[in-house]
């Protein structure tokens, strides 16, 4: 199963690379994904045509399965009034043995993120429906802190529950958004994967656009970190680097 890790497109007017974000979608299109998972901030500011911009990129993905979810950028400005419009997508997605859920976590003009009691336990019982699959969650916001990002905030509020919940139901694969800097870390048998940005100028901690790219074969993932236009880095060069990992894509034209 291979699946595509898309997040943060920051559509709009101010600090969206769409050059990044055309040749991402076409870089995408040649993996030919089992299935693409979008992590929110489809967005700027949550208006009308930068809604329509992000669902003019998003619609250009060529993938039987996708599951396109919203980030707290999505929500501002009323922007939570558009996200069913634009975006008619399944929160859950099931097939060949895996199953997908995207947990919303993006509040009206608020940055922090929320699961939320009832969402958990909706979770639960729906995990607890498929014990014998590959069990995904995605969400926008980050479960667990992050290095090289400055001031840690905006975590998941309800933090432990969630976890809580992934950990308890053997999740085996978490993959968060947000604070654009990809990152991995593995909680029991959970392993939790947050997407760099895939087209925004806004990098923290990891100066180059990027998606990720996961294998999964045996219930074995293998995860790399796609730098738009650049090469596929795997997680574990960024888990072992002491320092920033600087990528530059070095172009003599
Ligand atoms: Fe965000």
């Amino acid at each position: 199963m291979l699946i595509v890790h898309v997040s943060d497109l920051h559509c709009g007017k101010s600090g969206f690379n769409s050059k990044a974000l055309e040749l991402a979608v076409e870089e995408i299109n040649e993996l030919m994904p089992d299935v693409i998972v979008v992590t929110g901030d489809l967005t700027n500011r949550g208006f009308l045509h930068e809604y329509e911009l992000a669902s003019d990129y998003l619609s250009r993905l060529e993938c039987e399965r996708t599951i396109i979810g919203t980030g707290n950028h999505d929500y501002r400005y009323t922007g939570y009034l558009l996200c069913k419009k634009y975006f008619q997508k399944p929160r859950v997605l099931e097939f060949d043995g895996a199953i997908i859920v995207y947990l919303s976590t993006a509040r009206p003009d608020r940055d922090e993120g929320e699961v939320g009691y009832r969402q958990v336990q909706w979770f639960k019982k729906i995990m607890n429906k498929h014990k014998d699959k590959f069990k995904v969650v995605a969400l926008h916001h980050h479960l667990v802190p992050i290095p090289d990002i400055g001031l840690e905030k905006n975590i998941v509020t309800d933090a432990g529950d969630v976890i809580r919940a992934i950990t308890q139901n053997d999740v085996n694969l978490v993959l968060c958004g947000h604070r654009h800097r990809p990152w991995s870390l593995n909680l029991n048998d959970s392993m939790i994967i947050n997407a760099g940005t895939v087209s925004s100028e806004r990098f923290r901690g990891f100066f180059a656009n990027s998606y990720n790219v996961i294998r999964v074969k045996n219930g074995e993932i293998d995860a790399k970190i796609k730098v738009v236009d650049g090469d596929a880095i795997d997680f574990k060069e960024i888990l072992n680097a002491s320092e920033p990992f600087i990528y530059s894509i070095a172009k003599d034209d």
